[in-house]
């Protein structure tokens, strides 16, 4: 144990680190997050798993307006991710920042680049940007990984999988979104650390490749 736990760098580690999952809806991120979680924790890690809309006071109106039972102005609910997010940072007890600073691993269901994705179908990506350039003041996630999956196989899984679909959950918004994630990427490519995970494999492989590149970040950051 001690050397695997070596090899991923969190022997020496002290302060925490904060890994983002990203992807359209469907594309099995959310699976992805728990079994990175299983193995951190299975090494020994302190971690901790969030996602984004939060369950708290915001996230709960977030997910109202998602099921269509609320209606509001995509400026609206765009603004209303960035106060979760800041929210989601900022809590003192349950915080993603004061977590990350007592040396927890965050590993977060989604966070700011689905704001750019989604947001940016409405209107211009750089408006999403700066309403949430606070967020990224406070804390830019260590990595984010994209699980990249076909739009329709996608639709295909959430057909299957779901009584209902969410607002955003029709084949031309998710190639939509999929296309302005790669742009979001492309620009900030010189600010952030992203790194595209072909999710059409099997979940066996995905988590693999997930795994490689955490371990690759713990390493080179203890180094
Ligand atoms: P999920 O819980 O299945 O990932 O769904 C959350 C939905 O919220 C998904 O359709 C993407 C959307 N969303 C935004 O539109 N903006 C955001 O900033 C976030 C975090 C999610």
């Amino acid at each position: 144990m001690a050397a695997i736990m070596k090899e991923v760098g969190l022997e020496k580690k002290s302060k925490g680190r904060f890994v983002v999952f990203e992807g359209i809806d469907g594309s099995g991120k959310t699976t992805q997050t728990q079994l990175l979680c299983q193995r951190l924790a299975s090494q020994g890690a302190r971690i901790f798993a969030t996602r984004e809309p939060t369950n708290g006071p915001v996230g709960q109106l977030i997910r109202r307006i998602l099921s269509g039972s609320l209606s509001a102005d995509q400026r609206t609910i765009a603004s209303l991710f960035a106060a979760d997010r800041t929210e989601h940072l900022m809590n003192p007890e349950s915080g993603i920042r004061h977590m990350v600073d007592s040396g927890t691993i965050v590993v977060c269901d989604r966070y700011y680049f689905s704001s750019y994705a989604y947001h940016s179908q409405y209107m211009d990506m750089e408006w999403v940007i700066q309403a949430n350039q606070l967020n990224a003041d406070i804390l830019k996630p260590d990595i984010t990984l994209f699980i990249d999956v076909d739009p329709q196989i996608c639709l295909k899984r959430l057909q299957t999988t779901r009584n209902h679909l969410e607002i955003y959950e029709k084949i031309d918004i998710m190639k939509q979104v999929r296309a302005n994630y790669l742009a979001a990427f492309h620009r900030l490519e010189d600010q952030e650390r992203v790194v595209v995970i072909d999710g059409n494999d099997s979940v066996e492989n995905i988590a693999n490749a997930v795994w490689s590149q955490v371990c690759l970040l713990m390493q080179q950051e203890t180094t």
